[in-house]
């Protein structure tokens, strides 16, 4: 007897730890998904993954440090690659779903994690709530404190979500959104950015060259949060579009406690393009000043000076307030920015001028003027800096003045958001 149960002990362990090898998988996904940051896993969270591979018994079956490169794993593809990661952890613990205790006991694992810092950040809540999600059980309840997710939902707002779109490449979309999203952040806000263009990327890697930029030069510029989602891989529309929608919805989920929202969209249609603007409460729609961009809101008659008929993107954005109209919702507010103004006042300006004006009334959209045509923001782009970045210079009055004039443009753009002042900053 002595020597079954002497036998049976390394037996019995070796067998749980096969038979329960979805469950650390499961565990060490949970805890990733939730402690990953994009600067890694902070302490505390680490400590807290310490205390779970301690008390809970089932995890008590392996290797501590088995779980741990596990995790270490996890963590790291969430820093390379966060949407596919997110996916993976997702399937490694969506594969533990109607085991009630189980599921049960990953949920406590993900709230542990999560609680480690004291306050829970509404991204961090989020994840909990998709881990719940994926397993079929009820998401925990975080008490309302102090954080500004606790403060905004208490107050009932939500974040104003500003959407850059148009149907038409190289406008400017991707450089308006990185200047607004900056300027915001510079005035004090809460800023959120998320690209919708996941394949291009243009304001991911905006926001990524300006985090090496900081880096390298050890500099404390405003960072804002940033999401970025790619078209789904599902061959059946119906199940791509199903799975878009719910990580769009993730992604502002994680950003919820941001004041504002910058999405950026790509240059042509697609699903994800219109989930982002169904949801802007402001769109702007950069316009390059020339004839040629005109027909992305409407198809004319130059010569008679007349509107023949709406563009399919100008019917998009019609269709959606009448959805709006409908439920008794607010219409976007549409703003048509034009963008590379020339500083000649050409006979074209003027007509392109008159032309969006008749537009302007026709599809409902305020019009206002955007930045000149500037090389300079090719190479903001490459050190991932706005014309708010750029600093002064007492020896060169010329590019002083320059600048000041840039930075004015942008300040008359976010005042014309009407919903913050423009952007205040130290020279
Ligand atoms: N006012 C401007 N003056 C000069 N260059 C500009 C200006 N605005 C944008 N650009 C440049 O035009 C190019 C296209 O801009 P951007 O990537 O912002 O357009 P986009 O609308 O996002 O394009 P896409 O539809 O491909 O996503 C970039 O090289 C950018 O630096
Ligand atoms: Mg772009």
């Amino acid at each position: 007897m002595a020597l079954l149960s002497r036998l049976r002990g390394p037996f019995a362990a070796g067998a749980l730890r096969t038979r329960n090898k979805p469950f650390l998988a499961a565990a060490m996904a949970s805890a990733a998904f939730v402690a990953s940051t994009e600067d890694g896993v902070s302490f505390a969270r680490r400590h807290a993954l310490d205390q779970v591979l301690e008390s809970v018994e089932r995890l008590k079956a392996f290797e501590v440090h088995a779980a741990v490169d596990l995790f270490d794993d996890f963590v790291q593809h969430f820093r390379a690659a966060p949407e596919r990661a997110r996916a993976r952890a997702l399937k490694a613990i969506a594969a533990l779903a109607g085991q009630a205790e189980s599921a049960e006991l990953l949920v406590r694992i993900a709230e542990t994690v999560a609680r480690a810092e004291g306050e829970v950040s509404a991204e961090v809540r989020a994840r909990v709530g998709e881990i719940a999600r994926a397993l079929g059980v009820a998401e925990p309840e975080f008490e309302t404190d102090g954080s500004a997710a606790a403060a905004a939902e208490a107050r009932g707002a939500r974040p104003t979500v500003i959407v850059l779109g148009n149907e038409k490449g190289g406008t400017g979309k991707s450089t308006t959104a990185m200047h607004l999203a900056i300027a915001l952040a510079d005035a004090g806000h809460r800023v959120g950015c998320l690209d919708l263009d996941g394949r291009q990327a243009t304001l991911t890697r905006y926001m990524s060259n300006r985090k090496a930029f900081a880096k390298k030069h050890n500099l404390k510029i405003a960072m804002p949060m940033h999401r970025r989602l790619e078209r789904s891989t599902a061959r059946d529309r119906q199940a791509a579009e199903r799975e878009e929608q719910v990580r769009f919805e993730a992604a502002l989920r994680e950003l919820a406690d941001c004041r504002f929202i910058v999405i950026d969209t790509p240059g042509s249609e697609s699903h994800l393009s219109r989930l982002g603007h169904a949801r802007a409460d402001i769109l702007i729609t950069p316009l390059n000043d020339s004839f040629l961009d005109i027909d992305v809101l409407a198809r004319i008659d130059r010569d008679r000076h007349e509107v023949l008929e709406p563009s399919p993107y100008s019917r998009m954005v019609r269709e959606e307030n009448e959805r709006r109209a409908a439920d008794g919702r607010a219409p976007i507010d549409w703003i048509v920015m034009r963008n590379r103004l020339a500083h000649i006042d050409a006979r074209n300006t003027r007509e392109m001028a008159r032309l969006l004006e008749l537009l302007s009334k026709r599809l409902h959209f305020r019009l206002e003027p955007g930045f000149s045509e500037r090389v300079v923001f090719r190479e903001l782009f490459y050190h991932g800096l706005t014309l708010l970045d750029v600093p002064e210079d007492p020896k060169d009055a010329r590019a002083n003045a320059s600048r000041k004039r840039a930075q004015a443009e942008l300040g008359e753009l976010v005042k014309a958001l009407g919903i913050a002042e423009p952007a205040r900053r130290k020279a």
